[in-house]
């Protein structure tokens, strides 16, 4: 889809920036102040703003007016003019409230966006394919519609449809061009919001059918899940052979990515590369990314890639396993990838970090060193591992009562109403897809 004019045109870079954080200690946080700050700082040099200053607040609770405290406003406004800073980042999510008093108290020179607008930011810059394209837009205008202001209204006029950079620095003087225009621009907003959700579904159609072919060729789906920056790319080049784009930077992989491979026990498997997680990803980009989040949740295997060189490794990949939960692919079995062993002095310290996960490990996809156990190790989970099940299968489930059969071991069959109880052994991988059926009626057994 094209248009005229881009009424949301915030594209970030080139820009200087001024980064807040709050502790309040009443929230359950996972990382400490200092490093989610340090999170941040990584994710503005990866959007291309540098960054000029630090400020950070001990408070209770935020202020409902402007996040933070009104001296400290002041503070990051004295700092932002002392270091000509033009950029606001903050750490936590902003209400629509906060960001349009906040805007008010810095004035028109300066832009205050947060972790959520930044993170979309990064993702517009990676996003390739026509879905991702499309689901970074969707997000943006989802996400700015309730903050539509008559400034925001009135920059984006003024950077009109070149796509360069936001016109937050150049606007001076003049506000927007008033509520009308502003109901006007929303009423467009909607309507794009619109368009964008009716050509998404044409094109997940479209994904689907290619799916469920894909599924039919019986190739088990492998799928890399990781804290982003951890070395998924890597490692998926080095198991693949291909050139996957691989770069020191967050969120560099937005599309999913799939590639064969060979495993050493000569069994196929495809391997698909996914978005990086990352703590406070806002639920609203979590189902943003539903490509993406959607292979992970088909997958018969997840490889689990930690960078264990991190300070907070075990943090990092805690969150990735809740988020894994949240997309309720929790259930899938995992195979940990402890990564950048290359790195470390102490590599069985570093490991021994990481005890509480599940079959751990240690790699450098970098020196390739472990990776022919890491192999070994998914050709065990996918082919040689076996579990006990009983299902009942509705007749129309036609191509599940075939599957168990191929790639199965079935003890017991019987004929029940409405479909087929099997008992028998199914691998590990095959388990999830016919978990649904496993819940039937005992009753049923006796027909
Ligand atoms: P996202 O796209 O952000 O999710 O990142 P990713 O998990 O795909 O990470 P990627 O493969 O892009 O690697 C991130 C950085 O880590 C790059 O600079 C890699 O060169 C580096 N890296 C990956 N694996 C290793 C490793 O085994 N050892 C070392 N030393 N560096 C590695």
């Amino acid at each position: 889809m094209r248009y005229s004019k881009k009424l949301i045109d915030t594209k970030l870079g080139k820009e200087q920036a001024i980064l807040v954080g709050v502790d309040i200690p009443d929230q359950k946080q996972m990382l400490t102040l200092e490093d989610s700050l340090a999170e941040l700082e990584l994710l503005t040099s990866t959007a291309g703003v540098k960054v000029a200053g630090v400020i950070s607040q001990k408070m209770d609770r935020p202020n409902s007016k402007t996040f933070i405290g009104s001296g400290k406003v002041e503070e990051v406004k004295i700092l932002a003019e002392e270091v000509l800073a033009d950029l606001i980042i903050f750490d936590d999510e902003l209400s629509p409230r906060h960001q349009r008093e906040l805007e008010e108290a810095f004035g028109d020179k300066i832009k205050v966006i947060d972790r959520t607008a930044l993170i979309l930011d990064i993702f517009a810059q990676h996003a390739s394919t026509r879905e991702g394209i499309l689901q970074v837009e969707l997000a943006q205008y989802e996400y700015r519609l309730p903050r539509l202001t008559k400034a925001w209204t009135h920059l984006a006029r003024q950077t009109g449809g070149g796509g360069g950079r936001s016109g937050a620095v150049g606007g001076v003087g003049l506000r927007g061009p008033g509520e009308r225009q502003l109901e006007v621009d929303r009423r467009e907003i909607r309507t794009r919001i619109a368009k964008l959700k009716a050509e998404l579904e044409k094109v997940r159609d479209h994904r689907m059918r290619y799916r469920s072919r894909r599924k039919k060729t019986q190739i088990p789906v492998v799928a890399l899940v990781g804290y982003t920056n951890a070395g998924k790319s890597t490692l998926l080049n080095q198991l693949s052979g291909a050139d996957v784009y691989v770069a020191d930077q967050l969120f560099a992989t937005l599309d999913p990515i799939t590639r064969r491979v060979e495993l050493q026990n000569g069994q196929s498997v495809l391997i698909t590369d996914t978005v990086g997680f990352i703590q406070k990803l806002p639920t609203q980009l979590v189902a943003a990314f539903r490509a993406t989040l959607e292979e992970i949740a088909e997958a018969d295997l997840l490889l689990h890639v930690v960078d264990v060189t991190h300070q907070n490794a075990p943090a990092q990949a805690k969150s990735v396993l809740q988020t894994l939960e949240e997309i309720e692919a929790g259930d899938i079995p995992v195979v940990t990838a402890l990564n950048k062993i290359d790195c470390l002095k102490d590599p069985e310290g570093a490991i021994a970090r990481m005890a509480d996960f599940p079959n751990t490990y240690a790699i450098s996809a970098l020196t390739k060193s472990g990776l022919p156990e890491l192999g070994t190790a998914i050709a065990t989970e996918l082919f040689e591992t076996y579990l006990p099940i009983k299902v009942r299968l509705p007749y129309q489930e036609g191509q599940l009562i075939s599957v168990f059969h191929e790639q199965g071991q079935v003890e017991q069959m019987t004929h029940g109403r409405g479909g087929v109880i099997m008992h028998g052994m199914l691998p590990k991988r095959l388990y999830t897809r016919f978990q649904p059926f496993t819940d039937y009626p005992e009753i049923e057994e006796e027909d």
